[in-house]
């Protein structure tokens, strides 16, 4: 009994001991070999290891909570650092066309009165970017701007936007690259080679579908799958694809139904299945609504975070908006774990999404302290060249440009966009420059004391001045308009919008100019018909009542800080306009294909027009568009010739190699952008006239010709198959058209595509 007894003793003393070490000992050691800081030589510290294998360590060595902690930001900008990890905190900037202030919503920033301002160099939109269709610039302009969000101690750049533009009104036209899939996805990866090349994270943004402004958080884009796949998705995948991008930005919109940041169908299916996104997701800001299923979508990183976020929820815009934050809080997500609602694996995916980018982009290795110059001469050469590039002449009747400073010896620089360099539009995207060039400035610069140049406003901009915009001043400045112009021996009409009027978070009001820019453009043009009228603004307008009269036109967009020296390098001729529209400019917005369903009704926006978006409308249903896609001329002429496909005949698994010779013509240096389109008329479905393929942008001396070659894969002939859900190509005759513009083919040639 005693040995019993004694068994039965010590066991109840074993008992208690192991209770005691399973209870308190061996959790307290595992918190406490968890919470320690890990060798310096652990795996994850190595940076000769890979991202994969440092990230995997690196997981393993988490606590759930640090987990947990990483999937919702630590500030307004900054994601949550992890200090005995060493897992630092991702510091971010907006972006896309230079660094901004990253202290607070762009409402707070932007203000007059913002206590901290952060300066550095406005690039040009990226619609003015896009119309440069020069993709070694964009990839520099991305390095540029890269070098300088290290240079101001951040990490990453809020952009690319790559979002297509649907329709003529949606307010951040001016950000993405167009209307064209091809072209927003080359130039989507060109901007994140850039950007990655200096280790600084982009965020390809929105996904997907943001193509207006109008409610925001609540419209719901209803869209097929075709359509999502055939022209709202292929900038998303080629910069998942070829540009290897780091990181994606869900959109505010719903997409058939679901939320963005919250839509499986969108993340974990396309981006994640189908393209092979290895990168993280970050919400926009504010645009989360759930936690579980956001998580589980592929959703990682809600921002903003921490007590900026708590503050600005409160705020009675922000709920009236109708964002949506604070739903992948540390607490919100461990008790989702905890309920069986998010699995460990997931958060682990998610998780180790973000690491894998800290460890590629470099910045767990080298952290980026800050402190050095913004906004270097090479900087600003880039700045300016992209201003210049994207430059479109769309009219030059009777060859009033470039201006001939021996016979002009008056200009009259007249407009509400003369005097003030309007560099971008409104919203998340205004860079603060440290200096801007003016129309008015640049001209003025460019024409020396042999030329007069003189100005007038001519017109208030709308909305700038409500309480001095009334009839007689308005008369007033019209009148000194005229008299500018009539004393003048020519008149360069800036006109346009301004970021007040075109902007992040509300759509342009109408396509029309704004109040009293039409009366002032037919005025000035009666007073003097040798009138330049000069657009600044980021979307097309309605030139109906001018266009016949005005002998010359020119686009400059929102062309950042170098605007003005651009503009006047165009119009004097030391440059020569290469510029060609990414987007077609329709007569009137009755014209455009989404006119009627936009912005939608019961907050459903129909994307009825499918497919046909832009040029694949105006092109396939025979509508005149006031200016077509790729369209732009030069002072220089180029002649076309040379055409050919080899091999003509293929099985479409080999490539199909496309060469033609451009000549320059003309007595002027010039660049040509040449345009391969593809047209497929025997398709089982409906297709568009034509779809960009290719495109090549040649500089050439006067009489220098060049051959220029494309490469044509498989996909280049194929569209997305609804029935089989997959990209498919009929077999057939394709047509392989080589243009000047969408509306300008110059060259055609037959290719087989056999079974
Ligand atoms: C915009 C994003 C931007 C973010 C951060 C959002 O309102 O839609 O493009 O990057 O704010 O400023």
């Amino acid at each position: 009994m005693t040995p019993c007894l004694a068994t039965s003793r010590s066991h109840l003393f074993g008992s208690l001991i192991a209770l005691l070490f399973t209870t308190i000992f061996f959790p307290l050691a595992g918190i406490f070999a968890q919470k320690a800081t890990p060798p310096t030589n652990a795996p994850y510290r190595n940076p000769k290891l890979s991202a994969e294998k440092r990230a995997t360590d690196l997981l393993r060595r988490m606590t759930l909570e640090e987990k947990a902690i990483m999937l919702s930001g630590s500030g307004w900008m900054e994601s949550a650092p992890i200090p005995r990890l060493g897992i630092p905190a991702i510091n971010m900037t907006d972006g896309p066309m230079g660094v901004r202030s990253w202290l607070g919503s762009s409402a707070i920033t932007s203000a007059a009165n913002a206590v901290v301002k952060i300066e550095a160099s406005s690039f040009p939109s990226g619609i003015a970017m896009a119309a440069t269709w020069d993709t070694d610039l964009v990839q520099r302009e991305g390095q540029a701007i890269a070098q300088e969000v290290k240079a101001l101690g951040r990490d990453m750049i809020l952009g690319p936007t790559v979002n297509i533009n649907r329709q003529p009104l949606w307010g951040r036209n001016f950000e993405g690259y167009g209307e064209d899939p091809f072209l927003s996805g080359r130039l989507a990866v060109a901007y994140i080679h850039g950007v990655q090349g200096e280790g600084v994270i982009p965020s390809v943004k929105h996904f997907a579908a943001n193509n207006e402004e109008y409610e925001r958080h609540r419209i719901d884009a209803i869209i097929d799958e075709r359509t999502l796949h055939e022209i709202y998705l292929p900038a998303f995948k080629a910069a998942v694809q070829e540009g290897g991008a780091w990181n994606v930005m869900s959109a505010y919109n719903k997409v058939n139904g679901v939320h963005c940041a919250e839509s499986r169908p969108l993340l974990h299916d396309i981006l994640q299945n189908e393209f092979g996104f290895k990168g993280f997701v970050v919400s926009d800001w504010g645009s989360t609504y759930s936690t579980a299923p956001t998580a589980n979508a592929g959703m990682d990183l809600e921002m903003p975070g921490g007590e900026a976020m708590q503050k600005w929820l409160t705020l009675p815009l922000t709920q009236q908006s109708g964002n949506g934050a604070g739903w992948l809080t540390a607490d919100k997500v461990l008790a989702a774990v905890k309920a069986g609602q998010i699995t460990e694996a997931t958060l682990d995916d998610n998780v180790s999404r973000i690491l894998r980018v800290i460890f590629l982009s470099g910045i767990f290795d080298r952290p980026h302290t800050g402190g050095s110059e913004v906004d270097t001469p090479a900087q600003q050469t880039v700045a300016r060249q992209g201003a210049t590039e994207g430059i479109v002449l769309l009219k030059n009747d009777g060859g009033l440009l470039p201006l001939d400073t021996s016979k002009i010896h008056s200009i009259a620089v007249i407009g509400p966009n003369a005097a003030v360099a309007r560099t971008g539009g409104g919203g998340s995207s205004l860079v603060s420059p440290k200096y801007s060039i003016a129309p008015l400035d640049g001209i003025r610069e460019r024409a020396g004391s042999s030329v007069q140049v003189n100005y007038a406003a001519g017109v208030e901009m709308e909305g700038e001045n409500p309480a001095g915009d009334i009839a007689d001043s308005r008369a007033k400045l019209l009148k000194e308009a005229t008299d500018a112009a009539t004393k003048a021996d020519v008149a360069v009409i800036v006109v346009g919008r301004y970021s007040g009027l075109e902007a992040e978070g509300f759509d342009v009001k109408t396509m029309d100019l704004p109040a009293g820019q039409d009366d002032l453009i037919e005025a000035v043009e009666k007073a003097n018909p040798r009138a330049v009228v000069v657009l600044n603004t980021g979307n097309p307008v309605t030139m109906t009542r001018w266009i016949a009269q005005t002998p010359a036109l020119l686009d400059m967009w929102y062309g950042g800080q170098e605007t003005g020296h651009a503009l006047a390098s165009i119009l004097f001729g030391d440059e020569n306009p290469s510029g060609k529209l990414p987007a077609s400019f329709p007569k009137r917005f009755e014209d455009s294909p989404a006119y009627g369903r936009y912005p939608g009704n019961d907050l459903k926006a129909d994307y009825a027009e499918g497919i046909y978006v832009g040029y694949r409308y105006f092109d396939s249903k025979s509508v005149e568009p006031q200016f077509p896609f790729g369209f732009g001329l030069s002072y220089t002429t180029f002649a076309y010739s040379g055409l050919k496909v080899t091999p003509s005949k293929t099985s479409g698994d080999q490539l199909v190699e496309v060469s033609m010779i451009v000549r320059n013509t003309g007595s002027r240096s010039g660049a040509e952008v040449v345009e391969l389109y593809v047209h497929d008329g025997h398709s089982k479905i409906d297709r568009p006239a034509h779809e960009l393929k290719g495109f090549k942008r040649v500089d050439l001396k006067p009489g220098e010709s060049q051959m220029v070659q494309f490469t044509l894969d498989r996909a280049a002939f194929s569209y997305w198959y609804p029935a089989t859900h997959a990209w498919t190509a009929d077999p057939g005759k394709f047509e392989i058209q080589i243009g000047a513009s969408s509306r300008d083919i110059r060259l055609r040639a037959p290719l087989m595509l056999a079974r």
